[in-house]
């Protein structure tokens, strides 16, 4: 099941959106929203043939879409990536931190590194990539930074510990964004996406079924989450229609729990 139904035309016209962890998943689903309202698009994701096969996929329904191979961690690579995006696009006017990566480890199993990592690209990623875009949306006194939190962060739940520290980490950092951000007119705000069956979601874990039907049946809203639902509040929190919210957290999750 979709929502496109509502889809506005136009609202990203003469806009461009950069979207990491844009290759697969819930990027790829707000990327590809944007771009069908009329965004000119950029992806960065880890894998240079995920990426192009995201950007041709893009490319085949008309849209104007860039790719850029590049690991959230590494900050020469993210600033090099923006900077061309904003050549090619002529501005960077939202930017969607998706790039999380979320391995399930008991905490007393957890090595340091392996906390280290999944800090590093969830927290870390989106710092990167918002210093990297807040400059050209300063210069241009407009922007919409759009960063992904996890509904989990209201569960604590067993094996997620790193992931859940580091997604609450991104709520408090997108508050300072938009405390930096408003006077040069750039917004942050904070989706806290449900549990959504993306291609990774449905595969991660045995009782993967079991696992959805659980959360479904505590939803007001009681079917699966789509990546479309996700792109329907990103691309809210992204349109020039958002230019009074900023530094909130929205939680997109079908109402099993009320932020
Ligand atoms: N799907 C859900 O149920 C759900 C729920 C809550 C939060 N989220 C968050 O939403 C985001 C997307 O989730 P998804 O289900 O689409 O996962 P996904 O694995 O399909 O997509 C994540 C993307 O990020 C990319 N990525 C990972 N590490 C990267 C790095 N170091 N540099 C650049 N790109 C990197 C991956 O290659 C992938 O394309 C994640 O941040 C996740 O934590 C998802």
């Amino acid at each position: 099941m979709t929502t496109n139904y509502h889809v506005a035309t136009g609202r990203f016209e003469g806009r461009s959106a950069l979207v990491t962890g844009g290759a697969n998943g819930l990027g790829y689903a707000c990327a590809a929203r944007m771009a069908a309202e009329g965004a000119t698009v950029g992806l960065i994701d880890l894998k240079q043939d995920a990426v192009d096969s995201a950007v041709k996929r893009l490319q085949e329904q008309g849209h104007t879409a860039f790719g850029y191979a590049a690991d959230v961690t590494d900050e020469a690579a993210i600033k090099a990536a923006t900077a061309d995006f904003n050549t090619q696009a002529g501005s960077v006017d939202v930017l969607v931190t998706m790039a999380g990566i979320f391995p399930w480890v008991d905490f007393a199993e957890m090595t340091l590194e392996q906390w280290r990592q999944v800090v590093d690209v969830n927290l870390g990623g989106t710092f990167t990539a918002a210093h990297a875009a807040m400059p050209f949306m300063k210069q241009q006194q407009y922007g919409r930074i759009v960063t992904i939190s996890s509904g989990t962060v209201m569960l604590g739940l067993p094996g997620q510990s790193a992931y859940i520290a580091s997604k609450n980490g991104i709520i408090g950092f997108t508050r300072v964004l938009a405390r930096e951000g408003g006077p040069h007119g750039v917004t942050a705000n904070c989706v806290l996406p449900g549990l959504i069956a993306t291609e990774h979601v449905l595969t991660m874990r045995e009782d993967t079924d079991e696992f959805i039907g659980q959360t479904v049946a505590f939803q007001c809203v009681p079917r699966r989450g789509e990546p479309a639902d996700i792109a329907d509040a990103v691309a809210y929190l992204g349109s020039e229609g958002s230019a009074f919210v900023t530094g909130q957290q929205l939680y997109v999750g079908g109402g099993d729990r009320f932020v």
